[in-house]
């Protein structure tokens, strides 16, 4: 696996000599991001060695090197999920791959499903912990002991100061913020009305399917972790509605302005810290 990631790394490096400060992975309908990053240089997924092609649609897959407020980023537009059939070691590569280029601090973002009674479409909330309801591990196997431990402690996976960070920049621009728990499930159905009541009364405040396996591969590798979920959708049985694709992109559009101002801001911050 180390030399599946140095490859990759050495065919980024050969694209634009960077080393990024902070990672950060949009998630769906999240991409307006881009906008902000100046001197980009744009690398399609399908063009890094072993990356493979992520196959939903609304993930571009494609990985942007270049400026935020003038911190240097990697941005994985487009993730790979385990529902996609992909061993977990696959979905994680682009993550560890980030680490490879010397990232330090990695910013998760998702669009989930809200669990929590207060949570509104187009609410942001900061993670502040995750549940592992996927039934896999990505660090399932021999452990590299030049990764990271074989027994990784979970107990601050999302890191308290960045966190704060968050909260403080989100009141600072004036936008109200949640914090809670995310429940990762494996996908790709969305959630029944029972799993949603179960997954509530088992301490989730959102759901979704990906985030959970990036985050604990980066915490291997002693990376400091924030993630940021955009709440499209009630779960499934909290109101009366179906669940689409479509519609959650669309929803994600809503929560653009505070998502772009909060990013922004904090990455500003993280490059101080
Ligand atoms: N469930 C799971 N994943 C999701 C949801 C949801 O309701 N909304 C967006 N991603």
């Amino acid at each position: 696996m180390y030399e599946k990631l140095g490859k990759a790394a050495q065919y980024i490096q050969s694209v634009k000599i960077t080393k990024p400060k902070i990672g950060i992975v949009l998630g769906s309908g999240l991409g307006v991001f881009i906008e902000q990053i100046e001197d980009k240089t744009i690398i399609a997924y399908n063009d890094i060695p072993f990356f493979k092609k992520t196959t939903v649609e609304g993930h571009e897959g494609r990985l942007i090197l270049g400026k935020v407020k003038g911190v240097e980023v990697a941005v994985l537009q487009g993730r790979l999920h385990a529902y996609e059939g992909l061993p977990m070691e696959e979905v994680v590569f682009p993550v560890r791959l980030l680490a490879i280029l010397g990232v330090s601090k990695l910013i998760l973002t998702n669009a989930a499903g809200g669990i929590n009674l207060n949570y509104r479409p187009g609410n942001l909330v900061i993670i502040k912990d995750h549940i592992n309801f996927m039934g896999k591990n990505p660090l399932i196997g021999p452990n590299n002991n030049e990764m990271g431990p074989r027994f990784p402690d979970m107990t601050h996976a999302y890191n308290p100061e960045m966190n704060s960070i968050m909260k403080e920049v989100s009141n600072e621009l004036g936008y109200s913020i949640h914090e809670g728990v995310y429940a990762g499930v494996l996908g790709p159905t969305y959630e029944t009305p029972s799993e949603i009541k179960m997954l509530r009364i088992l301490g989730g405040d959102m759901v979704g399917m990906s985030t959970v396996p990036e985050a604990i591969a980066a915490k291997h590798l002693g990376l400091k972790v924030c993630g940021i979920s955009c709440i499209t959708n009630m779960g499934a049985g909290i109101i009366d509605q179906t669940l689409k694709h479509e519609d959650i992109k669309h929803e994600a559009m809503k929560a653009m302005n505070h998502f772009t101002a909060l990013l922004n801001n904090s990455i500003e911050k993280f490059g101080k810290i």
